[in-house]
């Protein structure tokens, strides 16, 4: 996708074929910043602190974070160090786990001096996978957004929700969610997007707005809380938001708030999508509440906000009262039975076992 007339993926080799380069993702959307990967630690450090995140670019990062592992010492106890140490970065977005296995299990067997080449040449390959996959899950979003706009009078917007950012800066281009929105928007659909403010880290306010702000989608960020508002009168047509895991059900887990919005549109019979690439399917899982582990961060992304000042630097304030406690659960897992349907690369499904092995069939 573009900003400010220049094409980016979120990731990306650099010149010498060894560094990689991210967009620094906490620096958004006040200062658009690249950074540099050296070392495996760079690239865990990016995943930990959120420079890079959504579970398709965490699982990207990963695989290059194998590379520049490989690059400085390619023996058998560094592949496994490596592996241990990018593994523990973040526990619940499942295309880390994903990334990991696939480069241990093609490197293993390799010899150390042929490790280094063919870790980042599958690094390469994921990436380049991850744009297909999200371009195709964006054709089949877009029949959705399609047939919801044919029954709108003229210039009637078609209102989609979303909740924190499953756009392209959180996975290698177009993302997930907001694929099927950007197509709809080039093929001249009037689209808007109503875009949760997603507390504590508003991935929604600075990323989602941002991207969507770059493109020229129009769109209104809205508080976490007022989906349901926006629901009980008319104003939302579909929900679509992405996901970090999703059990071999169908249960969705992706970031805290999702659960509370598939409730509201199930009392709203609002269709609630949930789109993902296949790597995002945890096909070891079955119960997505009692299995998924629920990453909790550090409270002060709670109780600290930082934005610009009037002055126009960027700060970071208290906003908690001193002394309260402060809980930080980073998701929270919608049950199958209140999702309308999977937008996966394969096409729509329901989100049941039958539906996934449907689609999937060769791996459930
Ligand atoms: O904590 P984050 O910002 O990594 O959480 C991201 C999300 O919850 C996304 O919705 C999810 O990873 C899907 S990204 C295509």
């Amino acid at each position: 996708m573009k900003i400010d007339g220049t094409a980016y993926r979120t990731i990306w080799l650099a010149p010498d074929g060894r560094q990689v380069q991210v967009i620094d993702q906490t620096k958004l959307p006040f200062v658009f910043e690249t950074l540099t990967l050296d070392t495996l630690e760079d690239a865990a450090q990016a995943i930990e602190t959120m420079v890079v995140r959504g579970a398709p670019l965490i699982g990207a990062t990963a695989a290059y974070g194998m590379g520049l592992a490989m690059a400085a010492d390619p023996s058998d106890a560094a592949l496994e160090a490596a592996y241990t140490r990018l593994m523990a970065t973040r526990p619940t977005a499942v295309n880390l786990r994903w990334a990991l296995d696939d480069l241990r299990a093609l490197l293993t067997p390799l010899a150390p001096e042929a490790r280094r080449a063919a870790a980042y040449a599958r690094a390469g390959e994921i990436c380049d996978d991850d744009v297909e996959i999200c371009a195709s899950i964006g054709r089949h979003g877009l029949a959705l957004i399609r047939e919801i706009a044919a029954k709108k009078a003229p210039g009637e917007p078609v209102n989609v929700l979303t909740h924190c950012n499953a756009g392209w800066l959180a996975t290698v281009d177009w993302g997930t969610a907001t694929a099927p929105v950007y197509m709809a928007h080039d093929e001249g659909i009037h689209v808007h997007v109503w875009v949760d403010e997603t507390r504590p880290r508003n991935q929604g306010a600075a990323l989602t707005a941002y991207e969507l702000g770059h493109h020229g989608v129009p769109h209104t960020v809205i508080p976490d809380n007022t989906g349901g508002h926006l629901m009980q009168h008319g104003q939302v047509d579909l929900v679509i938001t992405g996901t970090d895991r999703t059990t071999a059900t169908g249960d969705v887990c992706n970031k805290i708030g999702t659960y509370l919005k598939a409730l509201a549109a199930k009392d709203n019979g609002v269709p609630f999508y949930v789109a993902l690439p296949s790597p995002t399917i945890d096909f070891t899982l079955s119960d997505g509440v009692a299995e998924i582990p629920i990453e909790q961060r550090a409270s002060r992304e709670v109780s600290h906000m930082t934005g610009v000042s009037e002055s126009g630097e960027v700060v970071t304030v208290d906003i908690v009262a001193a002394g309260s406690a402060v809980a930080n659960y980073a998701f929270d897992v919608t049950p199958a039975r209140l999702v309308t349907g999977l937008i996966t690369e394969a096409g729509i499904c329901p989100a049941s076992r039958e539906g996934i092995a449907a689609l999937f069939p060769d791996r459930i």
